[in-house]
């Protein structure tokens, strides 16, 4: 039976509070069935970015239980940022969604677009994956993505879009980042153009730790963290998030 999560509207976001991350994952799953669907019966295809990190490990792996569906052959996988580390490497974003979703389902391997780590450098890597996009989206100034999937760090980042950098002022699609401190490797991401033009974002964002940085996001609208300037051109925004991450806004 699907969840019936409580429905919070703060500064025109939809905000969706889910007991735990298994009926996050049973909604997740039923909107990318639906808004796959749509796109393919009106478009002949669904293009997706997904993110990295430890939140949506367990939506990929529910995911994975489509692994005969139709629909992957008409799927199209990016990634919506990359530590610029090997693909075997724990640490990559790639290693995680290949080994939770992309090894389990029948997708062809032309569907697949990882962020390049095999360059010279991460910037090359960016110019690389921004022409590949270009290529892809071709026709679009900038790429209309049906849907794309994001996370928030503590410190209110989303994709590698880091507090205190000019990448949110960027207008190239993707870019390299240097993340200070404790985030380590540099970084490859796409930016907020493409973010703010996909049809249907979807932030999942759980546990205690996040709750101040959710507030500050959805509640103060700080426009110092990242993840506030994530507002769609014309798609539609909404926040998947557990009790924990909520303890503030409710
Ligand atoms: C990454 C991500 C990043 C992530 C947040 C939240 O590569 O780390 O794409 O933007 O979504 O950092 O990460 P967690 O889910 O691990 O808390």
């Amino acid at each position: 039976m699907s969840p019936h999560p409580s429905r919070i509207l703060l500064n025109e976001r939809e905000i969706l509070v889910f007991n735990d991350i298994e009926e996050i994952s049973e909604f997740f799953l039923d909107e990318w069935q639906r808004i796959s669907g749509y796109a393919i019966r009106h478009h002949g295809e669904f293009t997706v970015a997904l993110s990295g990190g430890k939140t949506p490990v367990r939506v990929y792996e529910r995911l994975s239980e489509l692994s005969d569906h139709p629909h992957w052959q008409n799927t199209h996988i990016f990634l919506v940022d990359e530590r610029y580390v090997p693909f075997d490497h724990p640490d990559s974003n790639y290693h995680m969604i290949r080994q939770t979703l992309l090894d389990h389902i029948e997708i062809p391997e032309e569907n697949i677009h990882p962020i390049p780590v095999d360059d010279s450098s991460p910037d090359e890597s960016a110019v690389r994956y921004e022409t590949e996009l270009r290529l892809y989206f071709k026709g679009e100034d900038i790429p209309v993505f049906n849907l794309i999937l994001l996370g928030i760090g503590v410190d209110g980042h989303t994709a590698s879009l880091f507090p205190e950098s000019s990448s949110v002022r960027e207008s190239r699609l993707v870019i390299d980042i240097t993340p200070q401190g404790r985030f380590g490797h540099e970084r490859v991401t796409i930016t907020l153009p493409v973010i703010n033009n996909a049809e249907n974002i979807f932030f999942i964002v759980t546990g205690r730790d996040k709750a101040d940085v959710l507030k500050r996001v959805v509640v103060d609208n700080d426009r110092g963290l990242p993840a506030s300037l994530v507002q769609p051109v014309s798609g539609q925004i909404i926040f998947l998030i557990d009790r924990p991450a909520a303890r503030l806004i409710s």
